[in-house]
């Protein structure tokens, strides 16, 4: 008994290394499409850049009717503002709350518009990043977001998070 039960191990245990067979290996490129986070150090940004203007007549087309006019809120959450965040319930904002300018671009590009998530091209995202950052009057209004002026801006509230174990925390070591 033991040696039959020994013989199948034998057996059995490199058939089972080799997998079932199914499914086809991942490639680089195929990985790339879905790989898109970008750090807070804004690591991964993509080529690319657009102002304050270009985003105004996307936001116009493409969030208005969610996020209302100017940005000031609407049916969905206002994407301007900053009211004092003065205890645990109040409204939190990207001006009063979000610490790293580069989550506004991969939040965007990641998920907005809400029908349409991943419908628009890097210059638009970086140009509605560069909106809601200069209605926030956190840049000016000519400024171009890129990948090297985007993590450049330091947002209000950069130093109202303290990460626990920073250097297990990519991408926010060195800012
Ligand atoms: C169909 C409605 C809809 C449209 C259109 C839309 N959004 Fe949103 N947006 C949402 C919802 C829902 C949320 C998440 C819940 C919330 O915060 O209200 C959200 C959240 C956001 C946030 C995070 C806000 C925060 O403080 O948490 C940003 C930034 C944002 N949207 C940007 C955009 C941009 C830029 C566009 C245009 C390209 C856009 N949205 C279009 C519905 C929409």
């Amino acid at each position: 008994m033991f040696t039959r039960s020994v013989l199948l191990m034998l057996i059995a245990g490199p058939a089972l290394a080799a997998g079932p067979n199914l499914g086809t290996p991942v490639t680089h490129g195929d990985l790339a499409a879905w790989d898109i986070h970008i750090l807070p150090d804004g690591t991964g940004l993509p080529k690319g850049g657009g102002t304050s203007a270009q985003g105004a007549a996307i936001y116009a087309q493409k969030c208005m009717h969610c996020h209302g006019e100017g940005a000031k809120g609407g049916t969905n959450a206002a994407l301007v503002g900053a009211p004092p965040i003065k205890s645990i319930d109040a409204t939190k904002t990207i001006a009063n709350f979000w610490p790293y300018s580069t989550t506004i671009f991969d939040f965007i590009r990641r998920s907005m518009p809400w029908q349409q998530p991943r419908s628009l091209t890097d210059d638009e995202v970086y140009a509605l990043t560069a909106y809601i950052l200069a209605q926030n009057k956190l840049i000016g209004e000519k400024d171009v977001m890129n990948a090297q002026t985007l993590p450049k801006v330091r947002m209000p509230n950069r130093d109202g998070f303290i990460p626990r174990f920073p250097e297990q925390t990519p991408g926010v070591r060195d800012l």
